[in-house]
């Protein structure tokens, strides 16, 4: 009765674990969820009457042009005819899955990578060759080799505060990518949801600003700094690529909610939005800080960690071999969710590592979650 594909199709544990965590009581590090305390509120005040009409495939001239500024900003030369607006920047992934993949398609991914893409891209058969990850980026040694023997058709990489490992990818590693990208002719699909939430310095030059000739894809969005509740997002891709992206966005959904739009718009060319990337980055530093100081206290014989200059989460890897998939059932009857480390790797394994969201819990439950899954944990590790 159904596609073929469907044989591949994933469910998301981070829906189910967040399902289960919505749960009044539940202290949840499991979702990549922003604080609704921190949200701008969305200000549909005049918005045009036309807008309720269906629109431009491509997505709203205004929204095109302010986000093609914003990229030449941070280094990207894009114009207008560069930018496709998205219906989330999972939409992206979606429509470049469509684009580049079938059945046995070699893809780069990092190990660890965002869960959803590995979902996304192993439904249309996706064979994945996976890189090991660092702190200052991926193996560059490995991937090199990797690139060499396995040709992928592109690399999905996510370098600045990488979900779920935190990590901001060097300079130099940087460079090096974009110059083996070249070399290779790989095309790059690289992800930024979380640039914009930068505690300290780090290099966030994107690499696609740094290709000479390799085509690529640069995903952006609003969920992180706005409301992931209006999905708009959008990606910026090389001038080969967009006629594609175009036709396959025009299939997916026809256009992006024009209301959000606007709404996004507005939001982005107010006066006030400089200011308000600057709270929201004090207000999850502080966050940040205080999952450091209760992992301190709490984790320090029991896992490894490198405190994220960015992003949403802590990647913790414990000291000792276990499987933190199984610790889950525990850790949820103590009602604390986190997310444990095996989904996170494109071809299954037994991960002792575990992923640790600090923007949604407020500060006093930050302490007493992490307290009580140092417990949690202990026990199990015996
Ligand atoms: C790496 C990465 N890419 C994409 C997304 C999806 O973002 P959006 O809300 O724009 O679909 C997320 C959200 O958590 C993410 O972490």
């Amino acid at each position: 009765m159904f596609s073929e594909r469907i044989s591949r199709l994933q469910g998301s544990l981070v829906r189910e674990i967040l399902a289960i965590a919505q749960q009044p009581e539940m202290i949840s590090f499991a979702g990549g969820l922003p604080a609704p305390e921190a949200m701008p509120k969305v200000d549909f005040t005049g918005m045009p009457d036309s807008l309720s009409q269906y629109g431009p495939s491509e997505g709203e001239a205004w929204l095109r042009e302010a986000i093609a500024a914003e990229m030449s900003r941070i280094g990207v030369p894009a114009k207008p005819d560069n930018v496709l607006v998205l219906t989330g920047s999972q939409q992206g992934l979606d429509l470049a899955a469509k684009l580049f993949v079938d059945q046995g398609t070699p893809v780069m991914v990092e190990a660890p990578t965002f869960l959803a893409a590995v979902q996304c891209f192993s439904l249309f058969g996706a064979k994945f060759v996976e890189v090991g990850l660092t702190p200052n980026g991926p193996d560059l040694v490995q991937m090199e080799q990797l690139l060499e023997r396995e040709r992928p058709r592109f690399a999905y990489l996510i370098p600045t505060f990488q979900n779920p490992a935190g990590f901001c990818y060097d300079a130099a590693t940087r460079t090096r990518i974009a110059e083996l990208f070249d070399r290779y002719d790989v095309v790059l699909l690289e992800d930024e949801p979380y640039r914009e939430l930068a505690y300290d310095e780090c290099d966030r030059q994107p690499i696609c600003s740094q290709l000479k000739s390799a085509p690529w894809i640069h995903f952006g969005t609003f969920s992180k700094t706005a409301v992931p509740g209006m999905r708009v997002a959008y990606l910026v891709a090389d001038q080969r690529l967009m006629p594609y992206l175009y036709k396959l966005k025009q299939a997916a959904d026809l256009h992006t909610s024009r209301q959000g739009q606007w709404a996004m718009h507005k939001l982005l060319t107010s006066p006030d939005y400089p200011a308000h990337l600057e709270r929201l980055r004090g207000f999850y530093k502080v966050k940040r800080d205080a999952m450091a100081e209760s992992l301190d206290r709490h984790f320090h014989d029991l896992a490894d960690w490198v405190v994220p200059p960015g992003g949403l989460f802590f990647w913790l890897k414990l000291k000792r071999e276990a499987d933190t998939y199984a610790m889950l059932p525990k850790a949820l009857e103590r009602k604390v969710a986190f997310m444990p480390g095996q989904p996170f790797y494109a071809t299954p394994r037994i991960s002792n590592e575990l992923r640790l969201n600090f923007s949604n819990a407020s500060l006093e439950r930050i302490e007493e979650g992490v307290r009580i899954l140092a417990e949690v944990i202990r026990k199990e590790l015996g």
